[in-house]
């Protein structure tokens, strides 16, 4: 089938829908939703048999609909109708969910349903669950849709009041208007913990909750319950005020407990430019810096929150180490690039035969941190491309901390999908294993022609060879997990969730562990990279990176700080790049 995507990003879960029905044989081309005349120019273009879309905010125009099938995904189950019908399930914390995909027509959200499933709902943020549950229940409709329409199977048109559902029966349906922020309000004196979890949750990753920090408004993002030491600590301080920092967040005192806020987005009426979001204590530095450091070892309890955590399993003599770094949206800056590597340092004094990489929940790593870079522009001591460039370093001592970690086998685990860095990050232990579902983004150029660095140019051609890693930067498209380890990118992709992979990949990893010659491999390793070592230095793969980068933040074409300038602020797109619309000659 020819299929084209309409979509107001090329986010996530289009990218999944992209790369799944590209790997069943289908024709794909993209189109971002930028006018009513380009999508119908990209329908006359391409004459698509569907048109799917994924992730639109606005309505598909009357002209596109009546003459090409478009099949809209909405994230809600059959019935619900509406745009913020996540925030509202996450706020009301409904126990299921589910994905609909329905025919579009003049109606919002009540056209005939093609396809729709269901999911257990999970206490996380809206972006997490759209992320991991509302993807993998996108997908499943999205593939029943096009079955259906390949077996010439179209649903019946349904009356105006409900929605024909193929295999449910007939249901009402509800319209849920937009959230608006005095749903979300928190009110810091009375409402309890998981009452503001709900509020914030449900408005993360965007808009936020509108609210005041220090006097100052701004909206709050990225929130964790208080727990152990942290709750311990509370007791005697003042219900509302913020009494302590940690990784970056703030922790504020509620009538039974505590909330961190990861995240902040400033309001542009401070007067302050950097009104996108970033580390609490970075927007609110001078505060910040008036207020006590909770830390946490390293080694604790799962459930006390802080970045980065190191756990051991199985017997002396052949222990795994897991270190997990579940940064706010894959984002490293350069602070938490430092903190890795200390807490890698500290990981590797540990007797173990096997270390997993962890990285976060939702995204394994996404690469050097673009907001806290945009950030620094605005800073009198600091500059957009000096920040860029410590940033950089200190992804790239990471790297070659796992690079030349030679006394244990690594394993990067990707529980969320990496992009850019993160991507090559993974690259530097000696194995990565997936999950099915797990989109890979191996390139640096859609920002801004940026050259890259993480020791790539050492990394890839080592698994793909030279030419083949020059294709895949070239073509800058998502890769599914078991696409990528087809073509020798990655070692496993695991046919699990990404909720379970975790879990699922501890026994394979304590299997590894007591391998019986694994002293030999650990031997036949340190050869190896004593041998690449001498061929050619690693430091020589960075200084020749860096000299590229270097002229990427300080030379004279601008386009990485346009495109960062871009991303950040989130503004809209002018056009789809030429690599996704294949369409356009
Ligand atoms: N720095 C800061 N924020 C980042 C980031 C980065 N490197 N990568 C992603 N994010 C943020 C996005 O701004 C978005 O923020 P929001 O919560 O405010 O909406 C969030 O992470 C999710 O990103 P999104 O683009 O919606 O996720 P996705 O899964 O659809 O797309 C990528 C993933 C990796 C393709 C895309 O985020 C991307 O291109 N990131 C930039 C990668 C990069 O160029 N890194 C620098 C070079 S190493």
């Amino acid at each position: 089938m020819r299929i084209l995507l309409l979509c107001h990003s090329f986010n996530s879960l289009s990218q999944r829908l992209f790369a799944a029905l590209k790997a069943r044989g289908h024709q794909l081309s993209v189109e971002l939703d930028i006018s009513d005349s380009v999508t119908e120019e990209a329908c006359a273009l391409f004459q698509p048999d569907v048109l799917i879309a994924p992730f639109l905010k606005r309505r598909i125009p009357e002209s596109v609909w009546r003459s090409v099938l478009c099949l809209v995904v909405h994230p809600g189950p059959p019935g619900d109708r509406g745009p913020a019908a996540l925030d509202w399930a996450v706020l009301e914390q409904t126990p299921q969910w589910g994905v609909t995909v329905l025919q579009a027509n003049a109606d919002f959200d009540a056209g005939p349903v093609w396809a729709h499933a269901r999911f257990d709902m999970r206490p996380a943020s809206k972006g997490s669950l759209y992320r991991s549950e509302v993807t993998e229940a996108a997908l499943v409709a999205v593939l029943r849709a096009v079955q259906r329409l390949g077996d010439n199977d179209p649903p019946e048109a349904p009356a105006p009041t409900t929605v024909a559902v193929a295999d449910a029966g007939s249901v009402g349906c509800t319209w849920r208007p937009a959230m608006p922020q005095t749903a979300r309000r928190i009110d810091w004196l009375n409402h309890t913990t998981a009452e503001i979890l709900a509020r914030l949750r449900g408005a993360d990753g965007q808009p936020g909750v509108q609210d005041e920090l220090f006097g100052l408004p701004c909206h709050l993002f990225d929130a964790h319950p208080a727990t152990g030491t942290a709750l311990q600590a509370l007791a005697g301080t003042a219900v509302g005020a913020v009494v302590a920092q940690r990784d970056g967040a703030l922790l504020r005192r509620t009538v039974d407990g505590g909330v961190w806020i990861g995240q902040v987005r400033l309001a542009r009426a401070c007067g302050d430019e950097s009104a996108f979001k970033l580390p609490a204590t970075l927007a609110f530095a001078p505060e910040a810096a008036t207020l006590p450091v909770w830390s946490v070892p390293l080694e604790r309890e799962d459930d006390e929150w802080a970045e980065l955590r190191y756990w051991e399993q199985g017997p002396a003599g052949a222990r795994v180490g897991c270190l997990s770094f579940d940064f706010y949206n894959g984002a490293m800056s350069t602070e938490q690039c430092e903190r890795l590597l200390a807490a890698l340092k500290q990981a590797k004094q540990r007797d173990t035969r096997v270390l997993l990489l962890l990285g976060g929940r939702d995204f394994f790593s996404n690469g050097i941190h673009l907001n806290c870079i945009e950030a620094a522009a605005h800073r009198p001591d600091s500059s957009a491309a000096d920040e860029s460039w410590r940033n950089i370093n200190a992804m790239n001592d990471v790297a070659q901390e796992l690079i030349s970690t030679t006394d244990r086998i690594t394993v990067a685990v990707l529980r969320g999908n990496a992009g850019a860095g993160g991507v090559f990050l993974a690259l530097a232990a000696d194995e990565v294993w997936a999950h099915q579902g797990a989109v890979l983004n191996p390139h640096y150029r859609n920002m801004g022609n940026l050259y890259g660095s993480e020791y790539w140019t050492y990394l890839l051609p080592r698994r793909l060879g030279p030419e083949r890693a020059r294709e895949l930067m070239r073509q800058r498209l998502p890769l599914l997990a078991a696409d990528a380890q087809r073509m020798g990118l990655l070692d496993r992709c695991l046919d699990t969730s990404p909720a379970a992979l975790e879990r699922d990949v501890i026994p394979d990893a304590l299997a590894l562990a007591l391998t019986y010659n694994l002293p030999e491999r650990i031997l036949q390793k340190q050869q190896v990279r004593a041998a690449d070592e001498a061929i050619r230095p690693l430091a020589d793969y960075r200084k020749e990176e860096l000299s590229r980068m270097h002229r990427n933040f300080y030379g004279f074409d601008p386009s990485y700080h346009v495109a960062r300038y871009h991303f950040v602020h989130k503004l809209p797109h002018a056009w789809t790049p030429r690599h996704l619309a294949v369409h356009r000659p």
